[in-house]
């Protein structure tokens, strides 16, 4: 609502924090002389880029060149305080869901903000920490479809080997731990009374608490967060950054890459891209080209590169290299259902206020602890498996509970930032206004409904168009009323009610008043009103067997119908994971690493 006032803001937080924050993210804008040749270039300096640029570097005889869109992150990025503000600023693409047929109905224009990661980092410096890797049958079930080396017994190493776990070590979880790793990973420090609540209140419906990277994921949990020492470990800090002195490795930021040339064999040649916006430039590449620019950039670079559906590609005049009509299809979300709010009593969430006292910026600086560490009004997690079909370990619903609603600040921003639609937010949640509470989240961990990414233009500077056709297939939306009467259920337990005086903000939804109240059919509409992205997009160059004819990348992830390109990033994943995707795009890059260093013959 006022941008002005929100970037001054964003300025003075930065300025605050290079005199507070002794381990800001690394400058990597060193606009570097380049080679003409590389063995390598990794396209997008992301979550997966990040992983599978450094391990080949670690190859002394391989010159590899990593090519990033954006810049460095910026400051606030580094604190999980300021998550909100991280998302928001420059560290993303100013992309749209485009217009939802069967969902999003008191979104603006049925559509909303996809802030997905842009610079060093990509998604993993603006995401929310929470390190979720899903679970054994979402990778046993990758394998199952003809996958082979994916299933969790093959991947599970690639997990240990990327991590450094700080968190609750048990007897039970030890085993699925890594210890050194790059990736530092630690226990939340900081939470509210509703994090109690929670896990009582999932004690109280017969849950245990959990480790869900551990050997069960049904149950309830405070979370482990990435991060060192209270500061965000995003890919380029985990991962680059020690690899900074490697003299084998080239990273250029402002370089947005456009296309990939070809030999008369379809053979990857080269990379082209815009570096600093100026004209385009070329380099070559004898060996091998990864695209990791996430699963919106990654399909628009293929299909700008003349990879891609015929139909697609004609109609915007583009040769045609390779017809391999999944690009850009199965594109994968987790819808969840926003908006549903408890009013608690004052003193109990999160607020505003905790975080201007300025003895937090000290407790923060000199000990790495307090409500600065700890992502802006994240508790903890709940997955279950109510409606289950095939195994009842394997969780169709995951919970997220926010001690914070998206009314906290009076209208101020989140409202924009999630896309609600003015008038109805205003009905809505004005109630609100001046309250704390919480929030409870449904996700779908493995919805049916699948859409896709599709060029706009042939112009690579143009966004594609994102269509996660969110609740086309009605099974989604049951699985949500589940989810919502789930969260109905848990949000009155007694933990709740009584240490909390939690009360449910019931007011008739928007869209909804002439349903009877409470009913099925209410909640059907109220799950077509308020659900929305998870900011999770996967699925878009799926790997695949090769007589399947939606399949893009072959289980060593390279590219079907050219040769010398893979993919390494959330566009491989044939079916989402039951989790964040954070940690699955940090495996697939440890994953990826490996097979091109045994595809080349590197003892490793
Ligand atoms: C706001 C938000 C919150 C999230 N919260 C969580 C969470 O709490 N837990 C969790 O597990 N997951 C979370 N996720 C999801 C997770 O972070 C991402 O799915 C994952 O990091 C994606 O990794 P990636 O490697 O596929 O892509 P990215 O990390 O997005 O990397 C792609 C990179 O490629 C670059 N690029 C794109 N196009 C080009 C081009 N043409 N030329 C050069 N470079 C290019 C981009 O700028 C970007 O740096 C969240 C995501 C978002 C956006
Ligand atoms: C909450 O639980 C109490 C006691 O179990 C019950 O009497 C009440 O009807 C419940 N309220 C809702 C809204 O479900």
């Amino acid at each position: 609502m006022f941008p002005s006032l929100w970037s001054f803001g964003r300025s003075l937080v930065r300025m605050l924090l290079t005199t507070i924050v002794t381990d800001l993210p690394m400058d990597f804008d060193t606009d570097p002389q380049l080679q003409a040749a590389y063995d390598f270039v990794v396209v997008g300096g992301g979550t997966s880029g990040s992983v599978v640029a450094s391990r080949l570097a670690e190859v002394p005889s391989w010159r590899v060149l990593l090519l990033e869109s954006g810049g460095s992150a910026t400051p606030e990025t580094a604190v999980p305080a300021f998550s909100l503000l991280a998302m928001d600023g420059d560290n993303k693409w100013d992309y749209r869901v485009a217009p939802q047929a069967h969902a999003q109905y008191n979104f603006k224009g049925h559509s909303s903000p996809y802030p997905l990661g842009k610079g060093m980092g990509g998604s993993s410096s603006i995401n929310l920490m929470t390190h979720v890797r899903g679970n054994k049958r979402d990778y046993d079930n990758w394998a199952h479809l003809g996958n082979l080396g994916w299933d969790y017994h093959s991947v599970l190493p690639y997990f240990r080997k990327s991590e450094d776990f700080h968190g609750k070590v048990t007897n039970d979880n030890s085993e699925f731990h890594g210890f050194g790793g790059p990736l530092s990973v630690e226990a939340q420090s900081w939470s509210t009374p509703v994090q109690d609540a929670l896990l009582d209140g999932g004690r109280e419906l017969g849950y245990p608490v959990i480790d869900p990277n551990g050997y069960s994921q049904i149950g309830f949990s405070a979370l482990d967060l990435t991060t060192h020492r209270g500061i965000r470990s995003s890919a380029s800090e985990s991962y680059l950054r020690p690899n900074i002195y490697r003299k084998n490795l080239d990273i250029c930021t402002h370089a947005h890459v456009t296309k990939i040339t070809f030999d008369d064999y379809n053979r990857a040649v080269g990379v082209r891209f815009l570096r600093k916006g100026e004209k385009e430039q070329e380099v070559f590449v004898s060996r091998e080209v990864i695209l990791s620019a996430g699963a919106v950039n990654t399909p628009q670079i293929l299909l700008l590169s003349g990879i891609g559906g015929r139909h697609q590609l004609h109609k915007l005049g583009i040769f045609v290299n390779a017809d391999v009509p999944g690009v850009g299809a199965n594109l994968q979300d987790h819808p969840t259902v926003y908006g549903l709010t408890w009013k608690i009593k004052r003193g109990m969430g999160q607020n505003l206020i905790n975080m201007v006292d300025p003895s937090v910026f000290a407790d923060y600086r000199l000990h790495k602890r307090g409500v600065l560490t700890s992502p802006f009004g994240l508790e903890g997690k709940a997955w279950t498996s109510l409606g289950y079909t095939v195994d009842p370990a394997w969780p169709d619903l995951e919970f997220t509970v926010f001690s914070a609603h998206p009314a906290l600040d009076n209208g101020f921003r989140i409202a924009d930032m999630m896309g609600f639609e003015r008038k109805f937010f205003g009905r809505y949640f004005s109630p609100l206004f001046g309250r704390e509470g919480f929030t409870i989240a449904p996700m779908l961990t493995r919805p049916k409904s699948r859409g896709s990414v599709t060029l706009s233009s042939s112009d690579p500077t143009e966004p594609p168009i994102i269509d996660p056709n969110f609740l086309s297939s009605s099974e989604d939306v049951d699985s949500l009323i589940d989810g919502i009467k789930f969260s109905l259920l848990l949000g009155n337990t007694s933990s709740f009610r009584d240490a909390l005086e939690a009360e449910f903000h019931d007011q008739a939804l928007p869209g909804c008043e002439d349903l009877p109240y409470g009913g099925d059919a209410y909640w059907g509409c109220y799950v077509r009103h308020m659900t929305a992205s998870s900011y999770h997009p996967a699925g878009t160059c799926k790997m695949a067997v090769a007589h399947d004819p939606m399949g893009v990348v072959s289980n060593r992830l390279k590219v079907r119908g050219v040769s010398s390109i893979r993919v390494a990033d959330a566009s491989v994943m044939p079916v989402l994971p039951s989790g964040g995707l954070h940690a699955a795009c940090i495996m697939i890059g440890e994953k990826a690493a490996d097979i091109i260093k045994e595809d080349w013959g590197v003892i490793f």
